[in-house]
Protein backbone atom coordinates (compact mmCIF):
# COMPACT_ATOMS: atom_id res chain seq x y z
CA UNK A 1 0.00 0.00 0.00
CA UNK A 2 1.45 3.83 -0.79
CA UNK A 3 0.41 5.65 1.85
CA UNK A 4 2.05 9.19 3.15
CA UNK A 5 3.63 7.94 6.33
CA UNK A 6 7.48 7.09 5.78
CA UNK A 7 8.50 3.34 6.13
CA UNK A 8 10.46 2.19 9.54
CA UNK A 9 12.05 -0.34 9.88
CA UNK A 10 13.14 -1.88 12.78
CA UNK A 11 16.42 -0.83 14.53
CA UNK A 12 17.85 1.23 11.72
CA UNK A 13 17.55 4.53 13.77
CA UNK A 14 19.73 6.51 11.45
CA UNK A 15 18.08 5.12 8.06
CA UNK A 16 14.57 5.73 9.72
CA UNK A 17 15.33 9.32 10.50
CA UNK A 18 16.46 10.14 6.53
CA UNK A 19 13.17 8.51 5.44
CA UNK A 20 11.02 10.69 7.72
CA UNK A 21 13.21 13.42 6.13
CA UNK A 22 12.28 12.49 2.80
CA UNK A 23 8.82 11.75 3.70
CA UNK A 24 8.78 15.33 4.62
CA UNK A 25 11.15 17.44 1.92
CA UNK A 26 10.78 15.41 -1.28
CA UNK A 27 7.04 14.63 -2.81
CA UNK A 28 6.76 11.06 -3.22
CA UNK A 29 5.33 11.59 -6.58
CA UNK A 30 9.93 11.82 -7.46
CA UNK A 31 10.31 7.93 -6.08
CA UNK A 32 9.05 5.06 -7.17
CA UNK A 33 7.33 3.03 -4.59
CA UNK A 34 9.29 0.09 -2.74
CA UNK A 35 8.61 -1.00 0.36
CA UNK A 36 11.96 -0.67 1.92
CA UNK A 37 13.74 2.60 0.79
CA UNK A 38 16.96 1.49 1.13
CA UNK A 39 19.28 4.71 2.42
CA UNK A 40 22.55 4.26 0.66
CA UNK A 41 25.59 5.50 2.96
CA UNK A 42 28.34 4.14 0.64
CA UNK A 43 28.33 2.00 -2.60
CA UNK A 44 31.39 -0.63 -3.47
CA UNK A 45 31.31 -3.39 -6.55
CA UNK A 46 27.80 -5.03 -5.95
CA UNK A 47 27.64 -4.17 -2.24
CA UNK A 48 25.69 -1.43 -0.81
CA UNK A 49 25.91 -0.39 2.87
CA UNK A 50 23.30 1.69 4.98
CA UNK A 51 23.96 4.38 7.80
CA UNK A 52 23.50 1.45 10.35
CA UNK A 53 26.75 -0.38 8.46
CA UNK A 54 24.75 -3.13 7.38
CA UNK A 55 25.81 -4.40 3.60
CA UNK A 56 23.68 -5.31 1.05
CA UNK A 57 24.16 -7.02 -2.21
CA UNK A 58 22.77 -5.02 -5.00
CA UNK A 59 20.67 -7.29 -7.36
CA UNK A 60 18.96 -3.99 -9.00
CA UNK A 61 22.00 -1.81 -10.00
CA UNK A 62 19.78 1.70 -9.65
CA UNK A 63 17.14 0.87 -12.65
CA UNK A 64 19.70 -0.90 -14.36
CA UNK A 65 22.04 1.67 -14.58
CA UNK A 66 24.93 0.89 -12.79
CA UNK A 67 26.15 -1.77 -15.33
CA UNK A 68 30.07 -1.46 -14.19
CA UNK A 69 28.90 -1.37 -10.20
CA UNK A 70 29.68 1.22 -7.60
CA UNK A 71 32.71 3.14 -7.61
CA UNK A 72 34.43 0.88 -9.84
CA UNK A 73 38.33 2.16 -9.89
CA UNK A 74 39.33 1.58 -13.22
CA UNK A 75 36.33 3.58 -14.90
CA UNK A 76 36.56 6.29 -11.62
CA UNK A 77 40.48 6.27 -12.79
CA UNK A 78 39.28 7.04 -16.60
CA UNK A 79 35.90 9.47 -15.49
CA UNK A 80 38.85 11.75 -14.10
CA UNK A 81 41.13 11.65 -16.47
CA UNK A 82 38.80 12.70 -18.98
CA UNK A 83 36.89 15.29 -16.90
CA UNK A 84 40.17 16.69 -15.86
CA UNK A 85 40.30 20.91 -16.76
CA UNK A 86 37.15 20.86 -18.96
CA UNK A 87 34.19 23.01 -18.87
CA UNK A 88 31.31 22.19 -16.82
CA UNK A 89 28.91 23.55 -19.58
CA UNK A 90 29.55 23.87 -23.35
CA UNK A 91 26.22 24.74 -24.54
CA UNK A 92 26.97 26.88 -27.94
CA UNK A 93 30.60 25.87 -27.85
CA UNK A 94 32.24 22.79 -28.95
CA UNK A 95 35.01 20.47 -27.16
CA UNK A 96 37.11 17.30 -27.69
CA UNK A 97 35.90 15.64 -25.16
CA UNK A 98 32.26 15.34 -27.63
CA UNK A 99 33.75 14.67 -30.62
CA UNK A 100 35.89 11.55 -29.07
CA UNK A 101 32.82 10.44 -27.12
CA UNK A 102 30.71 10.71 -30.41
CA UNK A 103 33.49 8.90 -32.23
CA UNK A 104 34.37 6.05 -29.99
CA UNK A 105 30.04 4.77 -29.66
CA UNK A 106 29.83 4.91 -33.33
CA UNK A 107 32.87 2.99 -33.66
CA UNK A 108 31.53 0.60 -30.62
CA UNK A 109 28.12 0.39 -32.57
CA UNK A 110 30.19 -0.71 -35.47
CA UNK A 111 27.24 -1.43 -37.83
CA UNK A 112 26.78 0.21 -41.23
CA UNK A 113 23.49 2.71 -40.20
CA UNK A 114 25.15 4.37 -36.97
CA UNK A 115 26.66 7.23 -38.56
CA UNK A 116 25.73 10.01 -36.07
CA UNK A 117 25.02 10.78 -32.48
CA UNK A 118 22.31 13.13 -31.09
CA UNK A 119 22.74 13.99 -27.61
CA UNK A 120 19.79 14.05 -24.45
CA UNK A 121 19.73 14.02 -21.11
CA UNK A 122 17.41 11.62 -20.70
CA UNK A 123 16.10 8.00 -21.20
CA UNK A 124 12.81 9.56 -22.37
CA UNK A 125 14.46 12.62 -24.31
CA UNK A 126 16.19 10.21 -26.27
CA UNK A 127 12.74 8.82 -27.41
CA UNK A 128 11.16 12.20 -27.87
CA UNK A 129 14.55 13.26 -29.91
CA UNK A 130 14.23 9.68 -32.07
CA UNK A 131 10.31 10.80 -32.82
CA UNK A 132 11.16 14.31 -33.84
CA UNK A 133 13.96 13.07 -35.85
CA UNK A 134 11.93 10.78 -37.75
CA UNK A 135 9.32 12.94 -37.63
CA UNK A 136 11.35 15.90 -39.86
CA UNK A 137 13.03 13.31 -42.09
CA UNK A 138 9.75 11.78 -43.18
CA UNK A 139 7.30 15.07 -42.69
CA UNK A 140 4.64 14.07 -44.94
CA UNK A 141 3.95 10.68 -42.81
CA UNK A 142 2.16 11.03 -39.66
CA UNK A 143 1.57 7.48 -38.12
CA UNK A 144 3.47 6.34 -35.24
CA UNK A 145 3.52 2.87 -34.89
CA UNK A 146 4.68 1.22 -31.26
CA UNK A 147 4.62 -1.68 -29.85
CA UNK A 148 2.00 -2.99 -27.13
CA UNK A 149 3.20 -2.33 -23.08
CA UNK A 150 5.95 -0.93 -23.71
CA UNK A 151 8.20 1.64 -21.56
CA UNK A 152 9.64 4.57 -23.02
CA UNK A 153 9.38 7.10 -19.97
CA UNK A 154 7.12 9.52 -18.85
CA UNK A 155 7.71 12.61 -20.83
CA UNK A 156 5.43 13.63 -23.65
CA UNK A 157 5.91 11.67 -26.88
CA UNK A 158 7.99 8.90 -24.95
CA UNK A 159 4.95 8.77 -22.62
CA UNK A 160 2.47 8.41 -25.82
CA UNK A 161 4.27 5.61 -26.95
CA UNK A 162 4.20 3.94 -23.24
CA UNK A 163 1.99 1.04 -22.46
CA UNK A 164 -1.30 0.19 -24.70
CA UNK A 165 -3.64 3.44 -25.20
CA UNK A 166 -2.60 6.59 -25.95
CA UNK A 167 -3.87 10.31 -26.18
CA UNK A 168 -2.30 11.04 -29.03
CA UNK A 169 -4.37 10.56 -32.25
CA UNK A 170 -1.11 9.74 -34.34
CA UNK A 171 -0.13 6.38 -32.23
CA UNK A 172 -0.74 2.94 -33.58
CA UNK A 173 -0.20 -0.18 -31.79
CA UNK A 174 1.03 -3.49 -32.41
CA UNK A 175 0.93 -6.76 -30.56
CA UNK A 176 4.22 -7.61 -28.42
CA UNK A 177 4.16 -11.31 -27.73
CA UNK A 178 3.97 -12.04 -23.81
CA UNK A 179 5.99 -15.29 -23.60
CA UNK A 180 5.36 -15.72 -19.68
CA UNK A 181 8.39 -18.27 -19.11
CA UNK A 182 11.95 -18.64 -20.37
CA UNK A 183 10.89 -22.79 -20.99
CA UNK A 184 7.99 -21.25 -23.03
CA UNK A 185 9.64 -20.77 -26.60
CA UNK A 186 9.40 -23.96 -27.39
CA UNK A 187 5.83 -24.13 -27.27
CA UNK A 188 3.86 -24.04 -30.79
CA UNK A 189 2.05 -20.82 -29.86
CA UNK A 190 5.30 -18.96 -29.75
CA UNK A 191 6.66 -20.47 -32.98
CA UNK A 192 7.34 -18.33 -36.11
CA UNK A 193 5.22 -20.73 -38.28
CA UNK A 194 2.25 -19.64 -35.89
CA UNK A 195 3.09 -16.29 -35.07
CA UNK A 196 4.47 -14.25 -37.71
CA UNK A 197 1.86 -14.95 -39.97
CA UNK A 198 -0.11 -12.56 -37.23
CA UNK A 199 1.65 -9.99 -37.04
CA UNK A 200 2.12 -9.81 -40.89
CA UNK A 201 -1.63 -9.96 -41.17
CA UNK A 202 -1.33 -6.66 -38.25
CA UNK A 203 1.35 -4.76 -40.20
CA UNK A 204 -0.71 -5.00 -43.65
CA UNK A 205 -3.80 -3.80 -42.31
CA UNK A 206 -2.29 -0.69 -41.14
CA UNK A 207 -0.44 -0.50 -44.23
CA UNK A 208 -3.60 -0.52 -46.06
CA UNK A 209 -5.65 1.60 -43.17
CA UNK A 210 -2.49 4.00 -43.69
CA UNK A 211 -1.13 4.37 -46.90
CA UNK A 212 2.43 6.06 -47.20
CA UNK A 213 1.09 6.94 -44.27
CA UNK A 214 3.46 5.48 -41.62
CA UNK A 215 6.82 7.46 -40.14
CA UNK A 216 8.31 5.11 -37.88
CA UNK A 217 8.02 2.34 -35.58
CA UNK A 218 9.61 1.86 -32.20
CA UNK A 219 9.88 -1.10 -30.08
CA UNK A 220 12.25 -2.33 -27.37
CA UNK A 221 14.08 -5.55 -27.08
CA UNK A 222 12.08 -6.68 -23.95
CA UNK A 223 9.29 -5.34 -21.83
CA UNK A 224 10.97 -3.87 -18.54
CA UNK A 225 8.14 -2.33 -16.83
CA UNK A 226 5.53 -4.41 -17.99
CA UNK A 227 7.09 -7.69 -15.99
CA UNK A 228 10.32 -8.31 -18.08
CA UNK A 229 8.97 -10.29 -21.15
CA UNK A 230 11.58 -11.35 -23.40
CA UNK A 231 10.43 -11.67 -27.22
CA UNK A 232 11.22 -15.20 -29.39
CA UNK A 233 13.94 -13.73 -31.67
CA UNK A 234 12.22 -13.89 -35.30
CA UNK A 235 9.74 -11.22 -33.80
CA UNK A 236 11.71 -8.06 -33.57
CA UNK A 237 13.44 -8.93 -37.09
CA UNK A 238 9.97 -9.15 -38.33
CA UNK A 239 9.02 -6.07 -37.62
CA UNK A 240 12.97 -4.77 -39.01
CA UNK A 241 12.44 -5.97 -42.22
CA UNK A 242 8.87 -4.87 -42.35
CA UNK A 243 10.22 -0.97 -41.53
CA UNK A 244 13.29 -1.91 -44.47
CA UNK A 245 10.47 -3.10 -47.07
CA UNK A 246 8.41 0.20 -46.25
CA UNK A 247 10.69 3.11 -45.58
CA UNK A 248 8.91 3.16 -42.29
CA UNK A 249 12.17 4.48 -39.38
CA UNK A 250 12.78 1.75 -37.22
CA UNK A 251 13.79 3.16 -34.05
CA UNK A 252 14.97 0.52 -31.21
CA UNK A 253 14.77 2.00 -27.50
CA UNK A 254 17.64 1.02 -26.03
CA UNK A 255 17.71 2.69 -22.92
CA UNK A 256 17.73 0.15 -20.41
CA UNK A 257 19.23 -2.90 -22.87
CA UNK A 258 22.32 -1.11 -23.86
CA UNK A 259 25.64 -1.86 -22.99
CA UNK A 260 26.07 -5.07 -21.74
CA UNK A 261 22.19 -6.14 -20.24
CA UNK A 262 21.15 -8.83 -22.52
CA UNK A 263 25.10 -10.67 -22.85
CA UNK A 264 25.83 -8.41 -25.80
CA UNK A 265 27.25 -5.23 -25.73
CA UNK A 266 24.01 -3.64 -27.56
CA UNK A 267 20.44 -5.87 -27.83
CA UNK A 268 20.38 -4.91 -31.49
CA UNK A 269 23.70 -7.18 -31.55
CA UNK A 270 21.67 -10.39 -29.52
CA UNK A 271 18.27 -9.81 -31.46
CA UNK A 272 20.16 -9.69 -35.04
CA UNK A 273 18.73 -6.28 -35.87
CA UNK A 274 19.96 -2.81 -38.14
CA UNK A 275 17.98 0.09 -36.24
CA UNK A 276 17.81 3.10 -38.45
CA UNK A 277 18.05 4.57 -34.65
CA UNK A 278 19.14 3.49 -31.27
CA UNK A 279 18.12 4.85 -28.49
CA UNK A 280 21.05 4.42 -25.84
CA UNK A 281 20.74 5.23 -21.87
CA UNK A 282 21.17 4.13 -18.35
CA UNK A 283 24.27 2.02 -18.71
CA UNK A 284 25.59 4.27 -21.14
CA UNK A 285 27.00 6.77 -18.21
CA UNK A 286 27.03 4.05 -15.58
CA UNK A 287 25.21 6.79 -13.02
CA UNK A 288 25.78 10.14 -14.98
CA UNK A 289 22.78 11.51 -16.32
CA UNK A 290 23.66 10.84 -20.23
CA UNK A 291 21.32 9.70 -22.93
CA UNK A 292 21.80 9.68 -26.89
CA UNK A 293 20.10 8.29 -30.26
CA UNK A 294 22.84 6.80 -32.65
CA UNK A 295 21.78 6.36 -36.34
CA UNK A 296 21.31 7.54 -39.75
CA UNK A 297 22.80 10.91 -40.28
CA UNK A 298 20.53 11.50 -43.15
CA UNK A 299 17.02 11.31 -40.56
CA UNK A 300 19.58 13.04 -37.47
CA UNK A 301 20.34 15.81 -40.13
CA UNK A 302 16.85 16.41 -40.96
CA UNK A 303 16.52 18.69 -37.67
CA UNK A 304 17.99 21.96 -37.90
CA UNK A 305 20.10 24.25 -35.67
CA UNK A 306 18.59 24.27 -32.42
CA UNK A 307 16.07 22.16 -32.76
CA UNK A 308 16.98 18.80 -30.61
CA UNK A 309 19.25 21.51 -28.16
CA UNK A 310 19.09 21.86 -24.64
CA UNK A 311 20.84 22.83 -21.52
CA UNK A 312 22.56 19.63 -21.03
CA UNK A 313 22.70 17.30 -23.61
CA UNK A 314 25.80 16.24 -24.78
CA UNK A 315 27.27 18.16 -21.22
CA UNK A 316 30.90 17.51 -21.13
CA UNK A 317 30.92 15.26 -18.15
CA UNK A 318 28.53 13.40 -19.50
CA UNK A 319 30.80 12.33 -22.76
CA UNK A 320 33.70 12.10 -20.44
CA UNK A 321 31.74 9.49 -18.55
CA UNK A 322 31.01 8.04 -21.78
CA UNK A 323 34.32 7.32 -22.62
CA UNK A 324 35.26 6.25 -19.08
CA UNK A 325 32.79 3.30 -19.49
CA UNK A 326 33.83 2.31 -23.20
CA UNK A 327 37.18 2.00 -21.61
CA UNK A 328 36.44 -0.04 -18.64
CA UNK A 329 34.44 -2.44 -21.44
CA UNK A 330 37.43 -2.93 -23.62
CA UNK A 331 39.59 -3.54 -20.38
CA UNK A 332 37.55 -6.19 -18.52
CA UNK A 333 35.64 -8.86 -20.10
CA UNK A 334 32.35 -7.53 -18.88
CA UNK A 335 30.09 -8.90 -21.31
CA UNK A 336 31.52 -12.58 -21.29
CA UNK A 337 30.50 -12.04 -17.20
CA UNK A 338 27.50 -11.51 -17.58
CA UNK A 339 26.57 -14.33 -19.98
CA UNK A 340 28.96 -16.45 -17.52
CA UNK A 341 26.56 -14.90 -14.57
CA UNK A 342 23.29 -15.49 -16.70
CA UNK A 343 23.61 -19.48 -16.05
CA UNK A 344 23.52 -19.18 -12.58
CA UNK A 345 20.78 -16.25 -12.28
CA UNK A 346 18.84 -18.59 -14.05
CA UNK A 347 19.40 -21.84 -12.67
CA UNK A 348 18.69 -19.85 -9.03
CA UNK A 349 15.50 -18.64 -10.01
CA UNK A 350 14.27 -21.77 -11.76
CA UNK A 351 15.15 -23.52 -7.68
CA UNK A 352 13.13 -20.97 -6.31
CA UNK A 353 10.45 -21.75 -8.79
CA UNK A 354 10.55 -25.79 -7.60
CA UNK A 355 10.69 -25.20 -4.26
CA UNK A 356 8.22 -22.54 -3.84
CA UNK A 357 4.64 -22.50 -4.38
CA UNK A 358 4.51 -18.63 -4.90
CA UNK A 359 6.98 -18.55 -7.43
CA UNK A 360 5.62 -19.27 -10.32
CA UNK A 361 7.62 -18.24 -13.66
CA UNK A 362 11.39 -16.51 -14.63
CA UNK A 363 11.98 -14.76 -17.81
CA UNK A 364 15.39 -13.30 -18.64
CA UNK A 365 18.37 -12.72 -20.65
CA UNK A 366 21.71 -11.53 -19.81
CA UNK A 367 21.88 -10.70 -16.45
CA UNK A 368 18.04 -9.11 -16.91
CA UNK A 369 15.79 -11.42 -15.01
CA UNK A 370 12.24 -11.36 -13.59
CA UNK A 371 10.58 -13.82 -11.70
CA UNK A 372 7.27 -13.69 -11.16
CA UNK A 373 5.44 -14.71 -8.13
CA UNK A 374 1.81 -15.83 -7.03
CA UNK A 375 -0.74 -15.05 -4.71
CA UNK A 376 -0.16 -17.16 -1.12
CA UNK A 377 -1.18 -17.69 2.03
CA UNK A 378 -4.49 -15.14 1.54
CA UNK A 379 -2.31 -12.78 0.35
CA UNK A 380 -2.49 -11.51 -3.43
CA UNK A 381 0.35 -11.98 -5.45
CA UNK A 382 1.15 -7.98 -5.50
CA UNK A 383 1.43 -8.51 -1.31
CA UNK A 384 3.50 -11.42 -2.30
CA UNK A 385 6.40 -9.42 -4.42
CA UNK A 386 6.24 -6.73 -2.07
CA UNK A 387 6.89 -8.78 0.71
CA UNK A 388 10.00 -11.02 -1.09
CA UNK A 389 11.48 -7.34 -1.44
CA UNK A 390 11.35 -6.60 2.44
CA UNK A 391 12.39 -10.61 2.99
CA UNK A 392 14.98 -9.97 0.44
CA UNK A 393 16.50 -6.56 2.24
CA UNK A 394 16.45 -8.14 5.74
CA UNK A 395 18.77 -10.89 4.66
CA UNK A 396 20.80 -8.32 3.05
CA UNK A 397 19.83 -8.53 -0.91
CA UNK A 398 18.82 -4.88 -2.04
CA UNK A 399 15.68 -5.33 -5.07
CA UNK A 400 14.47 -2.77 -6.80
CA UNK A 401 10.20 -2.40 -6.57
CA UNK A 402 8.14 -5.13 -7.80
CA UNK A 403 7.75 -4.43 -11.68
CA UNK A 404 3.90 -4.59 -12.34
CA UNK A 405 2.92 -5.40 -9.76
CA UNK A 406 4.01 -9.01 -8.95
CA UNK A 407 7.15 -9.59 -10.77
CA UNK A 408 11.19 -9.15 -9.28
CA UNK A 409 13.29 -7.73 -11.38
CA UNK A 410 17.04 -9.26 -10.43
CA UNK A 411 19.48 -7.36 -12.19
CA UNK A 412 22.45 -6.70 -10.88
CA UNK A 413 26.34 -4.89 -12.22
CA UNK A 414 27.42 -6.90 -14.65
CA UNK A 415 30.49 -6.91 -12.57
CA UNK A 416 29.61 -9.31 -10.32
CA UNK A 417 31.26 -12.56 -9.52
CA UNK A 418 30.35 -16.08 -9.19
CA UNK A 419 30.34 -15.70 -4.99
CA UNK A 420 28.24 -12.80 -5.30
CA UNK A 421 25.92 -14.21 -7.16
CA UNK A 422 25.78 -17.61 -5.18
CA UNK A 423 25.79 -15.45 -1.95
CA UNK A 424 22.78 -13.05 -3.67
CA UNK A 425 20.84 -15.97 -4.66
CA UNK A 426 21.07 -17.45 -1.15
CA UNK A 427 19.82 -14.84 0.78
CA UNK A 428 16.93 -14.52 -1.95
CA UNK A 429 16.50 -18.32 -1.09
CA UNK A 430 16.00 -17.66 2.60
CA UNK A 431 14.22 -14.74 2.32
CA UNK A 432 11.58 -17.22 0.23
CA UNK A 433 11.86 -19.97 3.22
CA UNK A 434 10.91 -16.69 5.51
CA UNK A 435 7.68 -16.26 3.55
CA UNK A 436 6.62 -19.89 3.22
CA UNK A 437 7.04 -20.42 6.98
CA UNK A 438 5.43 -17.80 8.46
CA UNK A 439 2.33 -17.15 6.12
C1 LIG B 1 13.33 1.00 -22.14
C2 LIG B 1 13.27 2.36 -21.52
N1 LIG B 1 13.09 3.43 -22.31
C3 LIG B 1 13.04 4.67 -21.81
C4 LIG B 1 13.15 4.89 -20.46
C5 LIG B 1 13.08 6.30 -19.93
O1 LIG B 1 14.32 6.69 -19.48
P1 LIG B 1 14.46 7.92 -18.44
O2 LIG B 1 13.86 7.46 -17.15
O3 LIG B 1 15.94 8.13 -18.36
O4 LIG B 1 13.74 9.08 -19.03
C6 LIG B 1 13.35 3.81 -19.60
C7 LIG B 1 13.48 4.02 -18.14
O5 LIG B 1 13.28 3.16 -17.33
C8 LIG B 1 13.40 2.51 -20.14
O6 LIG B 1 13.57 1.43 -19.36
Amino acid sequence: MITNSPIQIENEPQSNEIRKSVAQFIPKGHKTYTPTQLVIERASGVYLWNPEGRRFIDFASGVLVANLGHDHPYFEERLRHYAEGIPRTAYNTLTGVEIRAAQRLIENLSADKMQQVLWADSGSAGIIKAIWAAQHYQPDKHIILATQYGFHGKKGQAGDITGEKSSNPNVRWLSFPLVMDNRHYDNPEWSAEVLMPKIAAELDTLKREYPNQICMLVTEPYLGAKGSFHPPKWYLRQLNDWCNENDVVFILDEVQSCHGRTGNMYAFQTYGLDPDLVVLGKGLGNGEPVATIVGRAEILESLDYGEASDTYSGNPRACAAILAVLDTFEKFPIVENCRQMQEMIEAGLYQLIEDFEFATYARGEGLVWGLEVDSYSEKTADEIANECVLQCYLQGLHLMGPLAGNVLRVSPPLVISETEVKAGLELMYQAFEQIANTD
